[in-house]
């Protein structure tokens, strides 16, 4: 299942919970590589650019952002209503001189911008490492066509690294991730009329070193059947749905994967410890 069913009103907040958690490193990472780096990361960018952020969440990133890109115009996309709608609000509200366009829709599946957003050239802001969300090949399709001459793309990815670290941040000790991902089952139920019982699945997170990948699934703890849209599902025990992967890569290979897709690496910000890259990418 496509990880973007996770983002209803509920959901987005569950993200923002695990965003607090020890173990979900990557939030705190990437803010601190912004707190460290914003006014170069700003100088490289280039200011006065029409700012398009994909999966803008509750959009605390880009407000570490904002005063040192001086956008012309921002536009936050995401699937999430709620969540766009206040977040886009509260920046209208710290820059009132600033356009301000909230867009809810699926980028997957092409990216539409607003017709009046004036013609200066583009900075795409694509943080959390939300790519990993897409296999290699998707994640090619989704950046090609954003790639126009003068455009730039300020991405963040979660590096490569030990699997236990990887592990726990996500299947932390509080159960957070384990409810975010529950909440599909709920979600389920409630918009679609189906009857999952929760309490007869668990939360799995295992990392696939081969695909590079962190996996998460729903486990069925027993055999049973679920109703759904007046067709029945059957699982046995131990029958799992996949419901994320999030890949893990290197500054080099991710490089390499945006470079099919029309992007060439100027720059890149790391951390200490090499847990999470923002890289800077001209068309
Ligand atoms: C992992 S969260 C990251 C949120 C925020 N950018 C951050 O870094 O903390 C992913 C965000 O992207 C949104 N999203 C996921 N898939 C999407 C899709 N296909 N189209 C639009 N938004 C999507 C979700 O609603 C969510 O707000």
């Amino acid at each position: 299942m496509s990880p973007k069913w996770f983002y209803d009103a509920l959901g987005s907040k569950l993200f923002d919970a695990i965003c607090d958690l020890p173990e979900y490193y990557p939030t705190r990472t990437e803010m601190k590589l912004f707190a460290d780096h914003a006014p170069e990361m700003a100088r490289r960018a280039g200011t006065g650019r029409v700012l398009i952020e994909l999966g803008s969440g509750n959009g605390e990133k880009v407000r570490r952002l904002m005063a040192h890109l001086r956008p012309r115009a921002y536009v936050g996309v995401d699937i999430s209503k709620e969540v766009l709608h206040s977040a886009t609000a509260k920046l209208k509200d710290e820059y009132p001189q600033l356009s301000v366009y909230a867009v809810c829709s699926d980028f997957s599946s092409g990216f539409r911008a607003p017709a009046e957003l004036p013609a200066a050239a583009r900075l795409y802001f694509y943080p959390g490492s939300s790519i990993g969300n897409f296999t290699p090949e998707q994640a090619v399709a989704l950046l090609k066509p954003l790639a126009r001459p003068g455009d730039a793309l300020l991405i963040g990815v979660d590096l490569i690294k030990d699997r236990q670290t990887l592990e726990s941040a996500y299947d932390d000790a509080l159960g957070v991730t384990a409810a975010f991902n529950l909440n599909l089952l709920a979600r389920m139920n409630r918009e679609l009329r189906a009857d999952f019982d929760l309490s007869r699945f668990r939360h799995v997170a295992r990392f696939d070193e081969g695909l590079s990948r962190i996996e998460m699934h729903l486990e069925s703890t027993t055999e049973q059947s679920v109703c759904l849209d007046e067709r029945k599902f059957s699982f046995a025990a131990g029958e799992r749905l996949h419901t994320e992967s999030s890949y893990k890569y290197s500054v080099e290979g991710f490089a390499a994967l945006a470079a099919r897709a029309g992007w060439t690496l100027a720059q890149r910000w790391t951390d200490e410890r090499r847990r999470f890259a923002e890289l800077l990418f001209e068309a």
